[in-house]
């Protein structure tokens, strides 16, 4: 499988890198910063390819975005940005990404969003924000057409993977370590679970076989 992955130096990015390089699939890593390039060709990534998604044009993106199998969107503003960059990085680079994905005929694109992303989330401070600019990025990718897989975590940690988690449509809020995030994303792009939505956190569920427990 060929998998783009925007955001490539993000620490779930870098994991999903390691995974699917492991099982042998071809890592197209998007950086933003050429100085990440060694790191996530470290990581098992065959190519890095500098592509801020909030400075450059949508051509430039779908360029750097090349042929693939899958396009996953794994970047994000981070915690020390403000409103401004949720809307430009967190919703507008979800958009450029998957205008690029569609214009590139990717048949499918897979998102890491968040528990409680809803666009019609309500308030004004940045983590309202946050989470109206994700949802809103969630209908765009459901609204697109294509097989869609948009896994929503809970509180991320930089915990040593379990290996087991909670998944399901609506999950109790919980913590989980962005190593097992980067598993569920790996095991269901591999088995094939289409046009999804997902939460999940910390559990005992083994990530091996979600798809088959998921439905499929
Ligand atoms: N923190 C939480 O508890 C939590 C909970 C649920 C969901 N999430 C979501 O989980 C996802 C991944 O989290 P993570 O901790 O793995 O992320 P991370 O380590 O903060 O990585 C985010 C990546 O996005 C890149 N990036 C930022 N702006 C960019 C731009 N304009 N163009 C291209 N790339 C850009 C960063 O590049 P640099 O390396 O150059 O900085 C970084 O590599 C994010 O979407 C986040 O919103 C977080």
């Amino acid at each position: 499988m060929r998998v783009v992955i925007a955001g490539g130096h993000g620490k779930i990015a870098i994991e999903l890198t390691r995974l699917l390089d492991e099982r042998g699939d071809l890592v197209r890593s998007l950086i933003r910063n050429p100085d990440h390039a060694e790191e996530v060709r470290h990581a098992g990534a065959t190519e890095a390819i500098v592509c801020d998604l909030e400075e450059e044009h949508e051509d430039r993106v779908a360029e750097a975005v090349g042929e693939a199998d899958v396009v996953v969107f794994a970047a994000g503003a981070g915690p020390g940005s403000g409103p401004e960059r949720k809307e430009t990085m967190d919703y507008g680079g979800v958009v450029k990404l998957l205008a690029a994905a569609e214009h590139n005929h990717i048949p499918r694109f897979a998102v890491i969003s968040s528990m409680g992303a809803d666009s019609a989330h309500e308030g004004e401070e940045t983590f309202d924000v946050y989470l109206r600019a994700k949802g809103r990025a969630d209908d765009a990718v459901r609204a697109s057409g294509l097989d869609y897989l948009i896994v929503k975590p809970g509180g991320l940690t930089d915990d040593p993977p379990a290996g087991t988690v909670t998944a399901g449509e609506s999950v109790e809020r919980g913590q989980i370590p962005r190593a097992d995030v980067a598993a569920v994303l790996a095991t269901l792009l591999r088995d094939g679970a289409r046009a999804r939505t997902i939460e999940v956190v910390g559990g005992t569920t083994p990530i091996e076989g979600l798809a088959e427990r998921l439905g499929g």
